[in-house]
């Protein structure tokens, strides 16, 4: 049996996960760090750091004891090397290549979003290839070709904010937490999708890529007046601000779908996976649904518990690239871009 342990650091979860043969999810320990960067309404590099050194260790202990799974019976370590925010990726790059030596194992990086990409196929006998896949979290959103399940084409990006990052910032301008996707989320299932006129930027017309800032913009302006970036908030009801939360949430949703939708289009290939944080989105999911659902298109959600950062993820791809032959030297370094 080949087991791989997958380490994720690059943001603010302090994550371990154990696969076995590619397939079964044997732990996947996730320490959160919301409360620590709640107060700042968004994640600080250097406190995200120092709780990853924390935690790290507790998280590799936790996962090999929930999976009842000894050192010498890892086949493989892996990590998150890039991108991410670069103090992060240091720690569990460096956790990992310890590991690695001292275990006397194969170490292999893996990309953050390419995890993500891959992360809809973790459980099933096989990569259902060749796909679209489109990643949304909160550092990036992208559309990628996948041909083999360790090659990755980038189709398009976002030119400016990621979605995930502009469901945090609304749920700023609105004062409602961090992370702000969930709460959003659930906001939104109590107001009306159509209340509030939101831009959808579609860009060029073949372009694949994406753009949420002005989106987050218009909220703003809507919540405290145009030109105002503050006044507003106090004169929002509930209802209203559940209005704008739907509103928002539906302009995401369109434009992420219509996107993926033209990229099948585009490339003739007629599955698609969809993984990130942001999938944990009940709109999204039932959107991307109905779209495929429609067109006769093979749709493949991430699982809500490998949505948000998580170590299994990293450990699935780790283990494709392993049985590729795609090792890294133990002087890999991290890379904050994509
Ligand atoms: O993939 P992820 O854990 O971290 C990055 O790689 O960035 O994604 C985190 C993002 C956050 O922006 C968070 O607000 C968003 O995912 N998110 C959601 C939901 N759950 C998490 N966005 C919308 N709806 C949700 N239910
Ligand atoms: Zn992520």
């Amino acid at each position: 049996m080949d087991v791989v342990l997958g380490i994720e650091t690059s943001c603010d979860e302090t994550a371990a996960g154990l696969l076995a043969d590619g397939r079964d999810v044997l732990a996947n320990v996730v320490a959160s760090q919301d409360d620590l960067h709640a107060k700042f309404r968004g994640v600080v590099p250097e406190i995200a750091s120092r709780a990853h050194i924390e935690r790290i260790n507790l998280m590799v202990r936790e996962a090999l004891d929930r999976a009842q799974v000894a050192p010498q019976d890892i086949t493989a370590v892996a990590a998150t090397s890039r991108p991410g925010l670069i103090g992060c990726l240091l720690i569990g790059l460096t956790a990992a290549k310890t590991l690695a030596w001292a275990w006397g194992k194969p170490f292999v990086a893996v990309d953050h979003v390419q995890a993500h990409a891959l992360s809809p196929a973790i459980g099933l006998d096989q990569v259902p290839l060749p796909a679209v896949s489109l990643v949304v979290s909160g550092g990036h959103t992208c559309l990628m070709r996948l041909d083999d399940c360790t090659s990755f084409e980038l189709l398009g990006r976002t030119r400016d904010d990621a979605a995930g990052e502009a469901y945090d910032k609304v749920a700023s301008i609105l004062e409602l937490g961090y992370p702000g996707g969930p709460i959003i989320d659930k906001l939104a299932s109590g107001g009306d999708p159509k209340a509030v006129q939101l831009p959808r930027t579609w860009l060029e017309p073949d372009s694949l890529d994406f753009s949420f800032s002005g989106l987050k913009t218009a909220v703003l302006y809507h919540v405290h007046g145009p030109g105002k970036t503050s006044g507003g908030l106090a004169k929002l009801t509930d209802q209203h601000k559940a209005d704008i939360c739907a509103s928002f949430q539906a302009a995401v949703v369109d434009v992420l779908v219509g996107k993926t939708m033209q990229a099948v289009k585009q490339t003739g290939v007629r599955t698609v996976l969809v993984g990130g944080g942001v999938v944990a989105n009940s709109a999204l999911r039932s959107g991307m649904q109905q779209a495929c659902d429609r067109r006769g298109i093979q749709l493949y959600l991430a699982q809500r518990i490998y949505c948000t950062d998580n170590g299994a993820m990293i450990a699935y791809l780790g283990w494709h690239l392993y049985k590729q032959g795609k090792i890294a030297p133990l002087d890999a370094t991290a890379t904050p871009t994509m």
